[in-house]
């Protein structure tokens, strides 16, 4: 067992974990934060996507261990005060989600996506949710409802992210 400290949605937490557990074994399994959800296992549905340090990643490829001392924000955390981050309000009035399993992961990615790009274009967006499969072929609605968070975001007002570490 390895002893582990992060901080998850804003929340210190201290615990001991094994080597080989996944960090999103441990977001769902010891945290209950259940809206990061498994959609493959093998990092190609992004379904997993949290945020770590700023940068959005797989959490299904990097080891709880490796969190060691980072901040983690998942989609539990996005929300603050009761109200919902843009993009989440962006997914629920465009229609953004079917089934909604990839929604997690796709909210989590297009955070970090405006967080680097604030006004991007519907290539860009494409490009930048490659990594995030829709199994419901819902993309012509996530693609609007990223362009209407760009829209309703004066600043980036989301949690600084990156896109790196998730294609
Ligand atoms: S569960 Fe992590 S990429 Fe699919
Ligand atoms: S909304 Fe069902 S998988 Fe994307």
């Amino acid at each position: 067992m390895t002893r582990i400290s992060l901080t998850v949605d804003g929340a210190k937490v201290a615990d001991d974990v094994e080597p080989r557990m996944l960090l999103v074994q441990y977001l769902r399994e010891r945290l209950g934060k259940t809206g990061t959800v498994i959609g493959c296992d093998t990092s190609n549905c992004g379904a997993c996507t949290v945020h770590l340090d700023g940068t959005s990643v797989k959490s299904c490829n990097v080891l709880a261990v490796q969190a060691d001392g980072a901040e983690v924000t998942t989609i539990e955390g996005l929300a603050r005060g009761g109200e919902l981050h843009p993009v989440q309000e962006s997914f629920r009035e465009c229609h953004g989600l079917q089934c909604g399993f990839c929604t997690p992961g796709m909210i989590m990615q297009s955070v970090a996506l405006l967080a680097e790009n604030p006004r991007p274009s519907e290539e860009e967006i494409r490009l930048g949710l490659e990594g995030n499969l829709c199994r419901c072929t819902g993309y012509h609605n996530i693609v609007r409802a990223v362009q209407h968070a760009a829209d309703s975001m004066d600043t980036p007002a989301a949690p600084a992210a990156t896109t790196g570490g998730v294609s």
